[in-house]
């Protein structure tokens, strides 16, 4: 028997998903940066990644504005900072100071790295679509990158670090360590 969910609360079944930090720096040097978990990568050839930002958020006013932005993988342990830039603009509070992130220099966006990151994709703005409430921004990636160690033969080692997973409200979780291969994959015997 499956029980009906709130109309409200349809895309909460779409998580835990990935909650990151989308940061900017605005033609007036402003930098800015917010949590975003409406994030997915949308193709491969070229590599392109969607984000659905309010039109409300300052930082899709700037990713509009100077075209570039850097998406930061954050860990468990950056939990307050991606809870504090989700439910502040930059329009009234500087984000930077609030939180006191370090930031770094991305190597071919103006916008920062935020260094406690665990990993960063360099984004330039390819499209946008506005949709509902959201601005579709297609990023085109053009350089990613991930802390060493912690991502091995294209995928995470769960053991090394823990990606933050945003359930809903305030509730957040990580990847438990756990792996599990389909059991169909049976490893191909070897011709003798
Ligand atoms: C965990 C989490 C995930 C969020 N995901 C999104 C999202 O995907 N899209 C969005 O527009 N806002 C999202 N928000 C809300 C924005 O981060 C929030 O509106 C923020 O104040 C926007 O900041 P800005 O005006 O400085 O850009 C999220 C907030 C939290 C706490």
């Amino acid at each position: 028997m499956f029980k009906k969910v709130d109309s409200e609360y349809f895309y909460r079944l779409l998580h835990p998903r990935p909650v990151v930090l989308v940061a900017v720096k605005a033609q007036d040097g402003r930098v800015n940066f917010m949590a975003c978990s409406w994030v997915t990568p949308v193709s491969e050839d070229p590599p392109l990644i969607a984000l659905a930002l309010s039109r409300e958020s300052y930082t899709r006013d700037i990713i509009l504005e100077v075209k570039e932005f850097t998406v930061n993988i954050p860990s468990l342990q950056l939990l307050e900072e991606v809870w504090i830039s989700g439910t502040t603009s930059g329009r009234e509070v500087d984000k930077v100071a609030k939180t006191g992130v370090e930031l770094g220099r991305a190597e071919n966006v103006s916008a920062p790295v935020i260094q406690g990151s665990i990993g960063y994709l360099e984004c330039k703005l390819k499209e946008y679509h506005e949709v509902g409430e959201c601005t579709l921004i297609v990023g085109e990636v053009i350089g990613a990158y991930a802390r060493e160690n912690t991502f091995e033969r294209g995928t995470w080692r769960l053991e090394k670090t823990s990606p933050l997973l945003h359930l809903g409200s305030v509730y957040f979780t990580t990847a438990n360590r756990y792996t599990v291969k389909p059991a169909s994959l049976k490893k191909k015997k070897k011709r003798s």
